[in-house]
């Protein structure tokens, strides 16, 4: 079996699923190509591709800080362009598609993103209308991840969901795994420790579906269209309030944030930094800043900075002990069950 996945990742939540997801497929001898929606973004096409050659998975080289997740990446991971794994860009008029020749030689397609806002963060939303519509039918999987697991959160895949059906991309598996919050506030150690552990022992099984062929799909709240379509604002709050980021004179000027940014949406000149109108929002510069020092607007009350260690560590506080409580209770209680489950299924075989 063949996979293609495009995934994009803000703080890195959402490719360490990928990694464990890829890990899965290869242990099981599916051959997995990995693309990174980042390297498809232009400017002024926003997301069209950027170069003609691909990001291959194995040839993923580590960032120069191991927390920030790939995205250092479009000048070191384009290097390599594989036969017969090209995309090109087509002229049709004044539009351009992203055109996968080769999709054909692919099983299935997954689409990897973390939730914003209710929805898909707007540069998949962008990529995902660039790629041209097709006649024949291509499975779909969807994976997201996100910091509470309200079952609203399950409507942030209606619209791409749409979009890619139009593109003969017919969504027939969706999973999503809370990962802790890169904004709102900073989730213990101990609770991003649970909620990885939790995801990492699922995973597997979620591939083997995929792998099977056995359909999964999540259930969307009654006028979920209607209520990710008012939660998109954020899409336009975003880049309104991504021009009012501002870099504190603590800044030593690392140009980590200039070089990571996934729509080349900061700059620096002389010292001195401006952040254009393309923000998606994703929070990469500010929670990876070395040293905390950029400002994001009118959000910066519920700035995160800094990654999670992803153990366990008794002697923090639980400042939010009693949010969403239940949902959290449920999420982790269900997959619980499901391992369980899995465990007296096999032992009975
Ligand atoms: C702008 C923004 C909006 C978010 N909206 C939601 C949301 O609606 N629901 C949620 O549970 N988490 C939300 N989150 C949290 C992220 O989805 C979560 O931390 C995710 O795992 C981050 O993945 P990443 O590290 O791959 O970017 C939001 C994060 C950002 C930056
Ligand atoms: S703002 Fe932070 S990441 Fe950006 S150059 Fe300054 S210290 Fe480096
Ligand atoms: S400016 Fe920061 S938050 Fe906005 S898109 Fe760039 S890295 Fe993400």
């Amino acid at each position: 079996m063949k996979v293609l996945i495009y995934y994009f990742s803000g703080t890195g939540n959402t490719k360490m699923v990928l990694d464990r997801f890829v890990q899965h497929f290869t242990e099981r001898g599916v051959q997995t190509v990995v693309k990174n929606i980042d390297d498809y973004y232009d400017s002024k096409n926003e997301c069209n591709k950027k170069t003609e050659s691909i990001n291959n998975y194995e040839n993923h080289i580590d960032s120069e800080n191991e927390y920030i997740n790939q995205t250092d990446n479009i000048d070191k991971y384009n290097k390599q362009i594989v036969d017969g794994d090209e995309i090109k860009k087509i002229d049709s008029g004044d539009e351009y598609n992203i055109q996968l020749e080769n999709i054909d030689e692919y099983d299935k397609v997954g689409l990897f993103y973390p939730i914003h806002a209710f929805n898909a963060p707007a540069n998949v939303l962008q990529f995902a209308k660039k790629l041209q519509k097709r006649k024949d039918k291509k499975p779909l999987f969807i994976v997201k991840t996100s910091g509470e697991p309200l079952a609203l959160n399950n409507i942030s895949s209606l619209k791409v969901k749409s979009i890619l059906r139009k593109r003969g991309l017919i969504l027939e598996n969706e999973y999503h795994y809370c990962m802790p919050y890169n904004i709102i506030f900073r989730h213990t150690d101990n609770m991003a420790y649970k909620m990885w552990e939790s995801a990492k022992s699922i995973i597997p099984y979620d591939c083997d579906e995929i792998i099977a062929g056995e359909k999964r799909k999540l259930k969307y709240i009654p006028c979920g269209r209607m209520l990710a379509w008012i939660f998109r604002i954020e899409h336009w709050a975003g880049r309104f309030n991504g021009k009012k980021y501002k870099v504190n004179e603590n800044c030593i000027k690392c140009g980590m944030c200039v070089r990571n940014c996934p729509t080349h949406n900061i700059t620096m000149e002389n010292g001195n930094f401006k952040f254009g109108k393309n923000c998606l929002m994703c929070m990469r510069c500010s929670f990876n800043c070395p040293k905390n020092c950029i400002k994001i607007g009118l959000f910066e009350n519920w700035k995160v900075n800094g990654r999670y260690s992803f153990t366990p560590n008794k002697n923090q506080v639980e400042t939010h002990k009693n949010y969403c409580k239940r949902s959290y209770k449920k999420y982790f209680s269900k997959i619980e069950n499901r391992l369980n489950s899995i465990d007296a299924k096999s032992n009975t075989q």
